[in-house]
């Protein structure tokens, strides 16, 4: 095997892994099981299989809030777990090239390169790539030559909305936005109006199928504990009603996207109308939120192939491709 490189783009709720020896992408959540305050009991998707079920001496934990990294020594601890998992127990040292948001201080941008530094794994070279920018590529979009592309990430804790320009970013905006608080938003209505309390993974899962039981015509089925009887029981909730409580999710990052527009240079306002707007993000899937986004700025959506993991398959192409390699940077030269 030769000396090899990852791509890393760390989320709130999953990391993903570009392996340049293997040319592919791995997913995991970014999580943490942890047993007696101090051992490791697991990580990533087995970690996540105990959330909210494990007893109170196992704590779960997710290491990055909005997009920046909220608890160093997990997150260090998770690094190094993951990237060992996928060097196979090679003794040489690697490459690292991790995407950072923009919309962040310098302070929080530069965590990302420390994590890697001091995260115990043996790499050569650290680089840094611009989110939306590998974003941009990942999704097919021509980043070194277009001018004006409105790149919109819908994820776990944050929506990033971004206008690319020649190879760089002419504004990025993070919004506090994205799948969690679609989750949270189907537990209050199901709270509200049926009184039934239900765990997240539940209210994720229903979001998830959302488009398909409006397909079949059927109503969401969940499990959850009545408020007033304290027990556990099952119920039917017409998917209308989550609809009406997602939407207004989607108009905060409908208006957020018109003040991104709204702050645009004119010259670059018809690149993005001409290309329009790609929308990527594992959560920029959801039900309704494209067309809502496409009819409330006038523009045709392009969808991300792979919308969880086209951010990771930016920075593999950063990596792979000469022709990209300005799109990277060493921390010394961040702006
Ligand atoms: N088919 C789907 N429909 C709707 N939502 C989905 C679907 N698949 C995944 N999601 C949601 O996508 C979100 C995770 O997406 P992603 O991996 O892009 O986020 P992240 O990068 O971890 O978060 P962030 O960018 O905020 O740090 C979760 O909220 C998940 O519920
Ligand atoms: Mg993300």
């Amino acid at each position: 095997m030769s000396y090899n490189t990852f791509g890393i783009d760390l989320g709130t709720s999953n990391i993903k892994i570009f392996n340049k020896n293997e040319d592919n992408v791995t997913v995991e959540k970014n999580i943490i099981a942890i047993e007696n305050k101090t051992n490791v009991l697991a990580f990533g998707n087995s970690a996540y299989d105990m959330y909210e079920k494990a007893p109170s001496n196992i704590q779960i934990s997710y290491p990055l809030s909005n997009g920046v990294i909220a608890d160093i020594d997990h997150m260090k601890t998770l690094v190094k777990l993951f990237v060992s998992d996928q060097m196979k127990g090679s003794p040489r040292p690697v490459d690292v090239y991790i995407a950072v948001p923009k919309d962040v201080t310098e302070v929080e941008r530069r965590a990302f390169h420390d994590l890697i530094h001091e995260s115990g794994i043996k790499v050569k070279k650290i680089m840094l790539v611009k989110k939306p920018v590998a974003d941009g590529l990942g999704m097919g979009v021509d980043v070194m030559n277009s001018q004006g592309v409105l790149v919109v990430n819908v994820g776990y804790d944050t929506t990033e909305i971004s206008i690319l320009s020649l190879k760089g970013i002419v504004i990025s905006k993070l919004i506090k936005v994205g799948g969690k608080k679609f989750d949270d938003s189907i537990r209050s209505v199901i709270r509200r109006e049926f009184s039934l309390i239900i765990g997240e993974k539940t209210a994720e899962n229903v979001k998830m199928n959302l488009k398909n039981l409006e397909k079949e015509g059927k109503n969401a089925v969940v499990y959850g504990r009545d408020i007033v009887t304290g027990l556990p029981v099952e119920r039917q909730i017409p998917t209308d009603l989550i609809d009406q409580a997602l939407v207004e999710n989607f108009d905060t990052i409908l208006d957020s996207i018109k003040a991104t527009l709204e702050r645009t240079p004119p010259e670059l306002a018809a690149d993005i109308y001409k290309h329009g707007l790609y929308l990527s993000g594992g959560a920029s899937q959801v039900c309704h939120l494209a067309q809502r986004l496409s009819n409330g700025v006038g523009l045709n959506v392009n969808l991300a192939e792979d919308p969880i993991g086209s951010v990771a398959l930016g920075i593999g192409k950063i990596i792979k491709d000469e022709q990209y390699r300005s799109l990277a940077y060493s921390v010394e030269e961040d702006e």
